[in-house]
């Protein structure tokens, strides 16, 4: 029996509700450990398209339990909106577990992620506006609101009415809007409270007894490696710990208990808001990506960046992360391209370099070096196993695992659960 952290390699989208899913197949529960609201996962079962924000992506497994961990940001009225949406496909969330040490996003995070976006101007990140940001940064400046304090109105009322009093003087200040009332904002929230207790439990305390108790459990990551607050692309990040170290803290667990660690990874790549982004593709080649794999944002709805793969990238996510192995996803999208690229280096000043750098202003001068493979033409949807794989796809695979020096776990050829070749037992 092992634990298995699942993390996006890139800038996030990779399709690790897909891959979450499927290996679900084979866990006792799954568990998310940072983000909120801001990650869309999609999974498609049975004709069924399902995409979750907040939920993890195991919830379609009566027989899992399903866990929000203490990393997560909870927006309540997302989760019972979901868990409504849920209910009315028949899954009725019994299997549902959400930390008791979580914090809130509050409507003030909310309005707060708009406004400061809108400062930015031109400097913008292009966040998803979902109020994730902000309630990190309560979280850290010790003024948050945990879930637990929903079950103690006298001290949730007293931490609003401070929390308030600190972000009213903001909004009404610097932005000139209207502050925000307690009352409203008190009978809601502990309404909201009343409905969490069914869910809410000390999950860490749960993860380490199924751990004990030789379960397999498997830890979903949110976002990816590059959006990580300290290791990826800042400023133009997401504001938690994508990284697998994120799912020890964030699910409240020893990071010896960490058996694997699986990287999903697009057989190209792609990005969603600012930032720097070397191999992208403002061409035509870019915009068929973005069309045939449909390459618009789960969550805003936004055009997805399109360009190749970048092993720099997956080289340094490998590193970040301990990556055990890869998770191949969307490699179905690839099929006609008469030729496919792998960038294997950068050209830094008239530099060569192979190592991801962390400098900003570095980065954006980086000219990705390629090294171009021949295509393939069928359409590989219905491929099963890796012989069903016209031989130039299968070298692109075999070429990514040498770039990489990872085993392959998994590839996926398709949005179906079905649609997916294992190669190496993940658990
Ligand atoms: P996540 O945030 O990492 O879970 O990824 P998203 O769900 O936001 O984006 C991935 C998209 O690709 C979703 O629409 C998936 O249904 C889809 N997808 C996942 N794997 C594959 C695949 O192998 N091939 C194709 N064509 N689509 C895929
Ligand atoms: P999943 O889990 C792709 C991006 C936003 C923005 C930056 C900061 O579906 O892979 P935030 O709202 O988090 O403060 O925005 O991070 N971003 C994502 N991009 N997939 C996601 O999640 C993302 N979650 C946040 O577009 O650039
Ligand atoms: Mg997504």
């Amino acid at each position: 029996m092992s634990t298995v952290v699942l993390v996006g390699a890139q800038w996030g989208d990779e399709g690790k509700g897909k891959v979450t899913d499927y290996l679900a197949q084979q866990a006792d529960l799954v568990v998310r450990y940072q983000g909120g609201n801001n990650a869309g996962h999609t999974i498609i079962v049975d004709q069924t398209t399902l995409q979750l924000h907040l939920i993890p992506s195991g919830i379609l497994y009566k027989d899992k339990l399903c866990v929000i961990g203490n990393g997560v940001v909870i927006d309540p009225e997302v989760f019972f909106e979901e868990l409504e949406n849920l209910n009315k496909m028949g899954i009725t969330g019994e299997n549902l577990r959400v930390s008791d040490i979580a914090h809130l996003i509050m409507p003030y995070h909310k309005l707060l992620d708009a406004f400061e976006e809108d400062k930015r101007g031109e400097m913008k990140l292009g966040t998803t506006k979902r109020g994730v940001g902000p309630a990190y940064v309560d979280k850290y400046a010790r003024r948050g609101i945990r879930i637990g304090d929903l079950f103690e109105p006298d001290l949730f009322r007293e931490k609003l009415r401070r929390a308030l009093e600190y972000h009213n003087f903001i909004l009404t200040g610097i932005y000139g809007a209207k502050p925000l009332k307690q009352s409203e904002i008190e009978d809601k929230y502990l309404a909201y409270g009343e409905r969490f207790k069914k869910y809410v439990q000390d999950t860490s305390l749960l993860i380490y007894e199924a751990v004990k108790s030789d379960k397999n459990v498997l830890f979903e990551g949110a976002q990816g490696t590059l959006l990580d607050i300290d290791h990826g692309t800042y400023p133009y990040v997401t504001c938690s710990q994508p990284v697998s170290g994120g799912a020890a803290t964030g699910a409240g667990i020893g990071p010896n208990y960490i058996d694997k660690i699986v990287g999903v990874a697009k057989a190209y790549t792609t990005r969603v808001g600012e930032g720097p982004f070397p191999t992208e593709l403002t061409d035509e080649i870019g915009d068929y990506i973005r069309e045939k794999g449909h390459e618009f944002g789960t969550t805003t709805g936004r055009p997805r960046r399109c360009g190749w793969l970048d092993g720099v990238v997956l080289k340094y996510a490998a590193r970040i992360n301990g990556l055990t192995s890869i998770a191949i996803t969307k490699l179905d999208v690839l099929s006609s391209l008469p030729v496919v690229k792998i960038c294997t280096g950068y050209k830094l000043d008239g530099k060569y370099i192979e190592n991801f750098p962390h400098n900003l202003g570095e980065l954006l001068r980086c000219e990705p070096v390629y090294e171009e493979l021949p295509g393939w033409e069928e359409d590989i949807g219905g491929a099963r196993k890796i012989e069903d794989l016209p031989p130039n796809a299968q070298r692109y695979v075999r070429r990514i695992q040498e770039i990489t020096g990872l085993k392959i776990s998994l590839i996926a050829v398709g949005p179906a659960r079905e649609q997916t070749i294992p190669l190496e037992d993940v658990f």
